[in-house]
């Protein structure tokens, strides 16, 4: 039987993906790219805001036509938009299962219920709220170290989770209702998982949480855990992300100042420059603590690259909300930044507590005038690597080729990141996917570094 996979979301959902396909294949089934000759269609869903799911109802109504024609098609929706709708994207007449992002290990076994029968299947948390049981725990771990590979990922990379769920409730928030409590996995676990990719020719893990810096397992602290993984042979190149600003410890920062493999990017999303609006977000931090924060970052790790994320559009953001942002992102001097627009997510407090009164337009208008600000520091800062040659690890072949100067000859192109997670198009061959390479940059765009490998 033939699984045909789409995911949307964050790494955390790549990841679950991987698990879970690796786990379809050792049950015997096989991947297509098509969904015409799909047997199975998987798909991994994200909440985070309602363009997410919107995107994966619009698939859902594409599937229901094709079933038309081939009834005995199984759709599985699994994931955090999974838990949050459960039985409302159950009775859907395209769905035949729904999956919970804690309950990925049952995914083939409710396929395999599924197939030749009516009935629906449906696994998810009951109250997700409530801490998962030690058994089921014990399950995804399991499920975890066995399924993680670098296959149907990026060559010689592996994302590899530290941590489950979220605790923080910002106020805009979906996540802590969709992938529940914060649990810490145990870090003789991680680092067994983290081995056994580095045997298979893992050179670079990236280790996922929603607060990632927070994790903590029985006072055996994330830099604790940075400086045991840093010990792992093979693993060339340590990457995390996302970080919560409130909860640096500053032996994080010394721990990438001293250990060579550790990369030394930080994504710490700040979200407004407003402190009115950052306490109405629940973010308990000010945006002055917060540019002492990155001070403090850059001082101890002097070539720390830093991104950031901003909500625009909050309930009650003013202009002079909102030129707080324009200030801070200024600040920040990010690498990059993602700037979202606000969306209002049934369940959470903002929703509950605030109305969503800030105009589509005005919305439209501040992600445009953010956006651009950072394009320029983006742009000033990758023109700064112009004549510099840094080492990159080759992910594959770029979308696009490159063209001869007579505009006829194509050319593969690779491309690759940096340690600081820039990202570098150049010409060379397809074999050199998950090696890491020296590239001298000659050309830079907001986005992209270009050059030629040396
Ligand atoms: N755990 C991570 C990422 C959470 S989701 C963190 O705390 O940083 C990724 C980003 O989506 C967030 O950083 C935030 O900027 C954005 N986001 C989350 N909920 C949102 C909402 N309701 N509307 C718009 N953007 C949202
Ligand atoms: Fe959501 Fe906040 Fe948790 Fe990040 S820290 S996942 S933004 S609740
Ligand atoms: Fe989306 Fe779930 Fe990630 S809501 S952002 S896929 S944790």
């Amino acid at each position: 039987m033939k699984i045909f996979v789409q995911t949307y979301g964050c790494q955390m959902n790549k990841l679950d993906t991987n698990l879970v396909v690796n786990s379809f294949l050792q049950a015997g089934f096989e991947l297509t790219e098509q969904v015409g000759q799909a047997d199975v269609v998987l798909i991994n869903t994200c909440s985070v805001r309602n363009h997410a799911e919107e995107r994966v109802l619009s698939l859902l109504g594409h599937l229901k036509h094709i079933k038309k024609t081939r009834p005995n098609i199984i759709v599985a929706v699994f994931g955090c938009m999974a838990q949050r709708l459960k039985d409302d994207l159950l009775s859907r007449e395209a769905v035949n299962i729904v999956c919970g992002p804690l309950q990925i290990p049952e995914l083939v076994n409710l396929v395999n219920n599924a197939v030749g029968s009516i009935q629906k299947q449906s696994d998810t948390s009951g109250d997700i709220r409530q801490k998962p049981s030690q058994e089921q725990l014990q399950e995804l771990d399991n499920f975890e170290q066995m399924y993680d590979s670098a296959e149907n990922n990026l060559p010689a990379q592996a994302y590899v989770r530290v941590m489950h769920g979220c605790d923080k409730f910002c106020s805009y928030c979906v996540v802590p209702y969709v992938r529940g409590p914060e649990v810490s996995r145990a870090p003789e676990k991680i680092i067994a998982q983290i081995k056994k990719l580095a045997e298979t020719g893992v050179k670079q893990v990236t280790l996922l949480g929603q607060t990632v810096n927070s994790y903590c397992y029985n006072g055996f602290s994330f830099a604790d855990l940075l400086y045991e993984i840093s010990k792992i042979n093979g693993i060339e190149w340590i990457k995390f992300v996302t970080c919560y600003p409130k909860d640096f410890d500053e032996r994080i920062f010394k721990t990438m100042a001293d250990l060579p493999k550790i990369c030394r990017y930080l994504h710490i999303p700040a979200q407004s420059g407003s402190d009115k609006i950052l306490k109405a977000m629940n973010r308990h931090y000010t945006s002055s603590e917060y540019l002492d924060l990155l001070q403090k970052a850059r001082q101890i790790v002097p070539d720390i690259v830093i991104a950031g994320d901003f909500i625009v559009g909050f309930p009650g953001e003013t202009e002079e909300d909102f030129q707080k942002s324009v200030e801070l992102i200024k600040m920040t001097q990010y690498k990059n930044c993602f700037i979202f627009k606000y969306s209002p997510r049934p369940g959470t407090k903002a929703d509950d507590k605030l109305s969503d009164n800030i105009p589509m337009e005005v919305k439209k208008q501040r992600n445009t005038e953010l956006l651009a600000i950072q394009e320029k520091i983006s742009a000033e800062i990758n023109k700064s690597f112009i004549g510099k040659t840094v080492k990159v690890l080759v992910e594959g072949t770029s979308k696009k080729s490159h063209l001869d100067e007579t505009g006829k000859k194509e050319y593969p192109q690779l491309i690759g990141r940096t340690a600081g997670d820039y990202i570098v198009v150049f010409n060379g061959s397809a074999d050199l996917a998950g090696r890491f390479v020296k590239v001298q940059i000659d050309r830079a765009s907001a986005l992209t570094l270009f050059g030629a490998m040396v």
